[in-house]
């Protein structure tokens, strides 16, 4: 490991995220919910669909998910899962770009989601227009994107990963001399590049969500309990990330819970994953990592305004309707899924 590398933060003026409010949604009426859950499940089996969600969605949907067949995973898990299953019609709950990921890998059939316009800041915060025109003036160097981006970002990159396979990629890459722009999480970057000591050029984008959670908060806390293993996603800031037990994937970081002796866990992602850590491990204590404090803001509460939108009635509703259909024009699609293809080639090499 080479701590040493350079940083090049790339000289753009991002445009401002619009950050949607968090909806106060009461809570259905359990018998209200099972009936829903089960026309859900009717519709899925009559229109031949599959439901593949994210860690971060709300726990109903994740469950829902897996009761049916399909599954709740990262976001190179669902790719992959979407990539391999036989269902006509895949319904994804998350957010844009795995629908769009989705459609990308599979053209040939309908990608639903229940809500299209759920966005990301990561994706808002890299134009295609700002992105290529900075390609452009690095024509040299290979480019490599998160998965968390427009099909038109991906369509201009080399390489597209996700963080479960961002530090195999780079350290391929750097093997063979390549030089590397990064984009678009600067903080994903610069983790990577702090762990491979690979010199990159990063886009300064950032998610909005994990960009919230404070250092000094996470250090007072980490001293009143002092047994807790600190589990961080590395969209986080350094400063955050540098206190980390384990730095990791939405999927990574479920496994530790699972795997470590620990009985408690300090944890520094999107809330929505405690679903599937509490379900895997039920006597341990999880704990949200700190986001109130200096700085803090309205987005301060871990939880995505985006993944948020997706509900139980959204689905319903475009089941039902067929709304929410997601598109990616042919000739856009054939570019973007060669760097996605890659990484999903690259992965099936690469040993878990
Ligand atoms: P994962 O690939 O780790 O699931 O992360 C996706 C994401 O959007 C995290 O904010
Ligand atoms: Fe994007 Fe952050 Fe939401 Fe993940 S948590 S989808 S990176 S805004």
């Amino acid at each position: 490991m080479n701590n040493g590398s350079r940083e090049t933060l790339a000289d753009v003026r991002l445009p401002r995220i619009v950050v949607p409010p968090h909806p106060y949604r009461p809570e259905l009426p359990a018998a209200e919910k099972a009936a829903l859950k089960e026309r859900i499940a009717t519709m899925l089996r009559q229109q031949n669909a599959v439901l593949v969600a994210h860690y971060y969605t709300d726990g109903d949907l994740q469950d829902l998910a897996e009761a049916t067949g399909g599954c709740v995973a990262d976001s190179l898990e669902m790719a992959r899962f979407a990539a391999a299953h036989p269902a006509q019609t895949l319904v994804v709950a998350g957010v844009r770009f795995m629908g769009e990921t989705s459609k990308i890998l599979n053209p040939e059939k309908r990608v639903l989601m229940p809500a299209v316009e759920a966005t990301c800041s990561l994706d808002e915060g890299c134009p295609i227009e700002l992105f290529n025109g900075f390609c452009d003036l690095h024509p040299d160097h290979t480019v490599v994107v998160y998965a968390n981006t427009s099909a038109e970002v991906k369509a201009r990159s080399h390489w597209v990963v996700t963080s479960g396979i961002a530090l195999a990629v780079i350290r391929h890459l750097a093997e063979k001399g390549e030089k590397i722009l990064w984009g678009p999480d600067q903080h994903l970057g610069r983790y990577v590049q702090r762990l491979t000591g690979v010199e990159m050029i990063l886009w300064p984008a950032s998610c909005v969500v994990h960009e919230e959670f404070k250092a000094e908060g996470l250090m007072r806390m980490r001293a009143r309990h002092p047994q807790a293993a600190v589990l961080v996603h590395p969209e986080s800031p350094a400063e955050v990330v540098a206190q980390a037990d384990v730095v990791g994937s939405t999927t990574a970081l479920i496994q530790a819970v699972r795997d470590l002796p620990n009985q408690e866990f300090i944890v520094a992602t999107d809330a929505g994953i405690f679903n599937k850590m509490r379900q895997l491990a039920p006597a341990k204590v999880l704990l949200g990592a700190p986001i109130a404090g200096e700085g803090a803001t309205c987005e301060s509460c871990a939880r995505c305004p985006w993944m948020e939108m997706n509900t139980l009635e959204q689905l319903a509703r475009v089941l039902a309707t067929g709304e929410g259909e997601i598109q990616v024009a042919p000739e856009l699609a054939a570019r973007a899924r060669i760097p996605i293809q890659r990484m999903l080639d690259f992965a099936a090499t690469v040993k878990k």
